[in-house]
């Protein structure tokens, strides 16, 4: 057993980790300053220490890490468009506040802090599918935040050998992502206006693609990459290394749910990526990594649970 902090742990994605850990018999700490986390993302998960409060407080980083044994750093304001609105409140979440946790992680001597990096980074490089070592092209304040703290990781592991990892996430969907606010992501949005019976958005002509990942498949990466031996500084993707279409997306979920809703189009969003696919071969020879839930069955499990939790507050 081992003791894990989970920043950002009553997160979409966080609470995923800290599920899965606590299941696994580990200790398991949340820091989570509950902008965009929810308590009740963990309610079902009653073994998990919860602290509240901002990790840009570098005092609030110190208790976090203390006594940690691995550092899952999943905290971030983890919008495009809301760092293109507001890139001072983004920059402090996303650089200030991972800064403070490899500061706290060092001095801590933590063994390892895990990161969740971005595609973002790679921006409109015209090659795909993207691989680790093409040169980043950040196209918004987002992109440029989670470059920014992802070598920060790496230039720690240089300078005081602490071992830091950077997991590329590539569009990760699944249930608890909140489709609450017009930044959320665009399987939440679809899926809401799906069961809704509500036209969704599309900005653009619905042929930008992406690389959709079932949030289980990025908890197997990142739980992988604590115990990895020799990836240390390293940058991995972690993705299921196809792509799909927000055209061809849709008609999908709509075939799940049984509708046949279409969308009403408007003008692109600024800092959208045109294109977006993971090479993930380095994720499976450093990680022994391979996608374990396929789009569609992801979709479907989303889909369920979008559902549920629509009931469950109508009651
Ligand atoms: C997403 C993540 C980001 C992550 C990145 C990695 C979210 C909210 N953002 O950014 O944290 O680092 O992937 O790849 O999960 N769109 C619509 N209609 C909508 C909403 C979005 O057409 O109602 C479009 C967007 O313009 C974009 C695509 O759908 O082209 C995906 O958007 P979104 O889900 O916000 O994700 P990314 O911006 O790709």
């Amino acid at each position: 057993m081992a003791a894990y902090l989970v920043t950002g742990g009553a997160g979409f994605i966080g609470s995923h980790l800290a599920e899965e850990l606590a299941r696994r018999g580990h200790a398991v700490r949340v820091a989570d300053s509950l902008i965009t986390g929810k308590r009740r993302n963990l309610a079902h998960v009653s073994s998990v220490e919860f602290l509240e409060g901002d990790l840009a407080d570098q005092a609030v980083a110190v208790r976090a890490v203390a006594g940690m044994d691995y550092v899952l750093h999943q905290a971030a304001i983890p919008s495009v468009p809301r760092s293109v609105e507001d890139p001072i409140a983004s920059n402090r979440a996303n650089i200030d506040a991972s800064l403070n946790v490899l500061v706290a992680a060092r001095d801590a001597g933590v063994k390892r802090v895990v990161y969740a990096g971005s595609s973002a980074a790679y921006g409109d490089t015209p090659t795909l599918p993207k691989r680790e070592d093409m040169p980043p092209h950040p196209l918004s304040p987002y992109a440029l935040q989670k470059l920014v703290a992802e070598q920060y990781g790496q230039m720690f592991t240089r300078l005081y050998g602490l071992e830091t990892v950077a997991i590329r996430y590539f569009n990760v969907f699944g249930p608890r992502q909140d489709p609450g606010s017009p930044y959320s992501g665009v399987i939440s949005l679809f899926a809401d206006a799906l069961l809704e019976g509500r036209q969704p958005t599309i900005y653009g002509d619905g042929g930008q693609t992406r690389d959709f990942t079932y949030v289980a498949n990025v908890v197997d990466g990142v739980l992988r990459a604590c115990e990895a031996s020799s990836v240390a500084g390293e940058v991995i993707n972690v993705a299921t290394g196809d792509r799909i279409s927000l055209n061809e997306l849709l008609r999908v979920m709509n075939g799940i749910v049984g509708t046949n809703v279409r969308a009403i189009f408007k003008e692109p969003r600024a800092g959208d990526v045109k294109d977006s696919q993971a090479d993930i071969s380095k994720a499976r020879a450093l990680l022994g990594y391979r996608p374990i839930v396929p789009l569609e069955e992801g979709l479907r499990h989303t889909i369920d649970w979008c559902r549920s939790d629509r009931a469950a507050a109508e009651r």
